[in-house]
């Protein structure tokens, strides 16, 4: 890895920028060849949004009282979603750094809000649908609040509002549903779940960080839908991320509360040091208003119609690309989506070498491991510039998925090692070596990267936990 000093000199102007660029060079792009991580609403739109982010850059939501801009930007944004969200008389909101924060937060509001309420509880849990979003996970881990695994219909990948029930305690203050799931792109029954949260006296989350921007605009555009939002009793929060699919920057997602009082349990409140007394609505102190300001451009400018759009857009290409797989020999659809992203297998041959074949033509889709009931399978999350491509793909899919080699299971051996690491103490072991052994170099996976998922999802998920600290650890000074 390159050495880097602090700089003695400072460069022009020019050539600062110029290596900013250089830097940048080989990101993924938002040209409608990415089916992840891009959620672009076109370059009118991007234009309008960077702009705005400079515009706000420098306001500092630390204290509303000194900057007004940063709560008046704010209420705007996140009445607007309450709103959206049909939310009650009453009901709150904030905004938040992105959909793992706003998560974090609504397992530490039905955290605090169960310790002042239900004190009794010692070992808080939650009712966890298997296909929840990792962040849930991440959140567990950081508050000390367990989670309960609850199981999906292996079929609809749904989860199984009996099996919520046959697992709920007394010590359950959040269930949670996702609206939808990020793998398989479909809706949980949230109706089913919310009613046992109200009657057992738990909270209710609804994760549509994804699906917040989306769903709403499908209903208006005549989908039925199950219930997803606070018109159904029971929900107590949902989080929706302006940074997927209401096209803004990264780093802004909200999180809706029906009842002020649980806000303030997710508020945090400090005046017991030298310094200033704070309050902070989420975990950051200082923070810029740069990606909530052009989320508050994006959501005026497009309005109702423009986001109606953009959903008609992505929900045919969904419905034409879902339609093309079924009828594709050697693939078959991981579940049914609700919205616009999707998972696919292939059901003969390799899927790892199937997703090289889709990177060697140009695609940038993602190769997705075994957990679970869900069979490795390759994600795509479908935006306005996929909606115009699709057909191209397609026409690709179908030549890539002719004479598919079959799996090839990873030596016994290898895995065997793999799972050593799971467990046991790696430091002595030489991961930049191991790393460019498989072909990975400046940080990037090789363009033929099948055998390293091969391997990667032969492993048992502590295993490859272990093995992506290690990489992500090799990556960074
Ligand atoms: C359903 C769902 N929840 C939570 C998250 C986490 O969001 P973020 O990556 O903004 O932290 C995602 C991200 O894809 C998601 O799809």
């Amino acid at each position: 890895m390159t050495a880097h000093t602090f700089p003695v000199t400072g460069k022009s102007r020019e050539e600062v920028l110029a290596a900013l660029r250089d830097h940048t060079a080989r990101d993924l792009k938002s040209d409608g060849r990415a089916f992840a991580f891009v959620y672009d609403a076109g370059e009118p739109n991007r234009a309008l949004a960077r702009e705005a982010f400079a515009a706000c850059m420098s306001i500092n939501g630390l204290d509303p009282t000194v900057y007004p801009s940063a709560r008046k930007i704010e209420n705007a944004v996140v009445g607007a979603c309450l709103d959206l969200m049909h939310a009650p008389e009453g009901a709150a909101g904030t905004a938040t750094a992105g959909g793992t924060e706003s998560v974090m937060l609504a397992v530490k509001t039905a955290r605090d809000f169960a310790r002042k309420t239900r004190p009794e509880i010692t070992a808080p849990k939650m009712l966890l649908p298997e296909t929840a979003h990792a962040c849930f996970h991440k959140a567990a881990h950081y508050l000390g609040v367990e989670a309960v695994v609850v199981d999906v219909d292996p079929v609809t990948f749904r989860a199984d509002a009996a099996d919520a029930r046959a697992k709920m305690t007394d010590d359950v203050i959040l269930v949670v549903g996702s609206a939808p799931s990020y793998a398989h792109g479909v809706i949980d029954p949230i109706e089913e779940l919310a009613a046992l949260a109200l009657e057992h006296g738990a909270l209710m989350h609804v994760d549509a960080c994804v699906g917040g921007c989306v769903l709403p605009f499908m209903v208006e555009n005549g989908e039925a839908l199950g219930g997803f939002d606070f018109s159904v009793p029971g929900v107590t929060s949902i989080s929706m991320d302006l940074h997927k699919y209401g096209f803004a920057p990264k780093g802004i997602s909200i999180l809706l509360q029906r009842r002020r009082e649980l806000r303030d349990a997710q508020y945090f409140a400090c005046a017991s040091w030298s310094g200033y007394a704070i309050v902070n609505a989420t975990t950051l102190g200082s923070k810029s208003l740069a990606a909530c300001g052009a989320a508050f451009t994006l959501l005026h400018h497009l309005g109702r119609e423009g986001y109606r759009e953009t959903t008609k857009l992505m929900w045919d290409a969904t419905k034409k690309a879902v339609a093309a797989i079924d009828a594709i020999d050697g693939l078959e659809m991981v579940g049914r989506p609700d919205m616009n992203l999707f998972a696919f297998r292939a059901t003969e041959g390799d899927v790892f070498e199937l997703s090289d074949r889709l990177t060697a033509r140009g695609w940038h889709v993602q190769p997705t491991y075994a957990y679970g009931r869900s069979p490795a399978h390759i994600h795509l999350t479908l935006d306005p510039g996929n909606a115009t491509h699709v057909d191209a793909f397609l026409a690709d899919l179908r030549e890539a998925v002719v004479d598919l080699p079959a799996p090839i299971e990873p030596p016994a051996q290898v895995v065997g090692l793999l799972e050593s690491l799971g467990t046991g103490d790696a430091s002595g072991m030489d991961a930049g070596g191991l790393m460019a052994s498989l072909g990975i170099a400046d940080g990037q996976l090789p363009s033929s990267s099948a055998m390293i998922h091969r391997l990667i999802n032969a492993a048992s998920p502590g295993a490859r936990e272990r093995l992506l600290v290690l990489f992500i650890g090799e990556l960074f000074s």
